[in-house]
């Protein structure tokens, strides 16, 4: 397979100026700001910690419920909900930042203005060492749709966040578009690191007693085992046309999942649902990849 001669053979994990003790990672909300999780994980264990985006202002989310179970899945609608990035830096970075792996904030905003004011604070704080920028929100565009969706305004934004700091910046993907490599490449030719893929798929189900949509929102992101095959798709394609590393995320729930990723050309691999089910589970997905590794060499 494409990965074959670079999965991980046990040597650190370069990701533009990153240096990870393993290819494993931890995906934009659903670790929190990892302190949640430091009784159930060894978090220096971790090849890196991308926190849960952050946005300027704080921002108080979507209504009620917020995600519910589907097939092989979940439907989430947070809605970006969070306290913003001083008490970020005042509340949540100093945790972080002793850690001691590579802290990864993921930000967002309604346009570029907001994403450089994020990314220049940002480049100003010692604790963080990248910046992964989530352009799955509405866009700049006049309502037509995610920046994620838009190559021009992907560009855009990448172009003069990359002005704005000199820190690993990695862009993550939508995968709600006809032509994720067209995305990618824009994302790349304006200075991106790395890519990051995929984010959740736009979904939504309906409770057949009330007649009403699950999700307060009523449309949301469907992550889980039911959007790996696509997800799979789309990092093989992206890796096969851009030389930039690509992180792949979508339904790896153990470390046979993480290995297909990597055998389809992901550098690293972004865990996410998969740590509500088990909080444990990155720990066992990086012991696993290694004997995986060590039995095919
Ligand atoms: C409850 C929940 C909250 C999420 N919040 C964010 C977020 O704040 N920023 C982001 O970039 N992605 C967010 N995601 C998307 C994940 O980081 C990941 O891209 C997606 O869920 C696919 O991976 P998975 O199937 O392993 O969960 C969220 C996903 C879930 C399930």
């Amino acid at each position: 397979m494409r990965g074959s001669s670079k999965i991980w053979n046990g040597v650190k994990v370069r990701i533009g100026k990153l240096t990870l003790k393993n290819p494993v990672m931890v995906a934009s909300g659903t670790f929190g700001y990892a302190k949640e999780f430091e009784e159930l994980v060894d978090l220096r264990k971790l090849g890196a910690i991308v926190t849960k985006t952050i946005t300027i202002k704080a921002r108080q989310g979507n209504l009620m419920p917020r995600v519910c179970e589907t097939a092989s899945g979940m439907l989430n609608a947070i809605g970006l909900q969070n306290e913003g990035v001083q008490s970020f830096i005042e509340d949540k970075l100093p945790y972080l930042s002793k850690i001691g792996v590579p802290i990864i904030v993921s930000i967002s905003g309604y346009n570029i203005k907001e994403f450089c004011k994020l990314a220049k604070v940002l480049d100003r704080q010692k604790g963080v060492d990248g910046i992964e920028l989530n352009i799955s929100c509405p866009n700049i565009n006049k309502g037509k749709g995610l920046i994620a969706q838009c190559p021009d305004a992907t560009h855009d934004v990448v172009r003069n966040v990359r002005k704005a700091t000199s820190k690993t910046l990695i862009t993550k993907l939508s995968p709600n578009v006809t032509d994720i490599v067209e995305i990618a490449k824009a994302a790349c030719k304006a200075g991106s690191d790395a890519i990051s893929l995929i984010n959740t798929l736009s979904g939504m189900a309906i409770d057949i007693e009330t007649g009403k949509p699950s999700l307060g929102n009523i449309t949301g992101g469907l992550s889980g085992p039911c959007i790996k095959p696509v997800a799979l798709r789309m990092v093989w394609e992206v890796a096969g046309n851009i030389k930039k590393p690509v992180i792949g995320m979508g339904g790896i729930m153990s470390a046979e999942d993480a290995i297909e990723f990597l055998l389809a050309g992901a550098k690293a691999v972004e865990i996410g649902t998969a740590n509500f089910v088990e909080p444990g589970v990155c720990e066992k997905i990086i012991k696993g990849i290694k004997v995986w590794t060590k039995k095919k060499s």
